[in-house]
């Protein structure tokens, strides 16, 4: 495998725009970027506050006139796509096809190269977007992550109210802590383009785990005995709508429950990228233990 990890000669003077900068992700991107010193734009609908050495563009993924002026003078591009549907993508890649910096692209795992169609709406999506970056002929370096650990977030409130997390029973993942899946976009972001291999990384961390089994971990982390409980697709879905989730994501979110296929691949790509082995569930429960309680 060509060296990834060389970085760019220039890259004390690189400019790379973060998208998704104040998400669970974007963000542990952007600390670790101004924390080299290179020059960081993020952008998102929410301005991030601010700090040294990194602006902040406040603005729709989807506005092709916003997403021209994020992309002057940029190097580099750390790019997710969070919407449910590619088609209004297909202004972003041609801004991305005329300035044609490096782009990282932050897709899934749950790709199966070999299906017509993906799993569910979401998957197909990612596999929707690196085939619209490569026929824009980018050459995107692609990051398939898996679960990310901090969608555990998702839980705190549960977990401040009682020892029991409900939710719908997703089939079993390498969750992956986001601070590994950052580290390594990061390295991809510094390397120079002519040692690039493209991917896909196949980001996991090192173990496959049920929704129980990271309740359990959590709980372990917090001293408590916390368990989950799997509630029906039809109670999830109204539980859901209730707690004021939109529709379609609801439905998207549903699809992957029933139908996305188990998967047991755990890989070293994130060793590979970052130099350290990636890092388990139980650690970032503890890291992050602080957040629920
Ligand atoms: N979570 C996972 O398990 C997982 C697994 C594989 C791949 N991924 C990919 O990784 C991405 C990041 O995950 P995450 O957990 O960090 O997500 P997250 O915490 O929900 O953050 C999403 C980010 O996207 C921004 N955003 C949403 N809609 C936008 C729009 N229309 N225009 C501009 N910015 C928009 C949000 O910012 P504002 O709300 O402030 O605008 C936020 O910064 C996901 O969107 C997904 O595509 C996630």
């Amino acid at each position: 495998m060509p060296d990834t990890t060389r970085p760019t000669s220039a890259r004390h003077s690189s400019s790379i725009l973060v998208t998704g900068a104040t998400g669970n992700l974007g963000r542990e991107v952007v600390d670790r970027l101004q924390a080299r010193g290179l020059r960081v734009r993020c952008l998102a609908r929410r301005q991030l506050d601010p700090r040294p050495g990194v602006e902040s563009v406040a603005g729709d993924l989807t506005d092709p006139a916003l997403v021209r002026s994020a992309l002057a003078g940029i190097d580099a591009v750390f790019l997710i796509w969070p919407l449910l549907d590619s088609a209004p993508a297909h202004d972003l890649v041609a801004e991305l096809a005329i300035t044609a910096p490096r782009v990282v692209y932050l897709s899934s795992t749950a790709i199966d190269d070999e299906a017509a169609r993906q799993s569910d709406p979401i998957v197909q999506v990612h596999a929707d977007m690196e085939a619209l970056l490569h026929d824009a002929g980018l050459r995107p370096v692609v990051l398939r992550s898996d679960t990310l650990a901090s969608n555990a977030r998702g839980w705190a409130a549960q977990v401040r109210a009682g020892d029991v997390v409900t939710g719908p029973d997703i089939a079993r993942t390498a969750v992956v802590d986001e601070r590994d899946v950052a580290d390594a976009a990061v390295t991809v972001l510094r390397a120079h383009h002519d040692h690039l291999d493209h991917g896909p990384y196949v980001l996991t961390g090192p173990e496959v785990l049920s929704r129980a089994d990271q309740v359990g971990r959590l709980g372990a982390a917090l001293r408590r005995h916390l368990r989950f409980e799997a509630v029906p697709a039809d109670l999830a879905r109204s539980r859901m709508l209730a707690d004021g989730r939109p529709e379609r994501l609801v439905e998207a979110l549903i699809a992957a429950s029933v139908c996305r296929p188990e998967s047991n691949r755990v890989t070293d790509h994130v060793e590979r990228l970052t130099g350290r082995a990636a890092g388990t569930f139980a650690r970032w429960a503890i890291d992050h233990a602080s957040e629920f309680s």
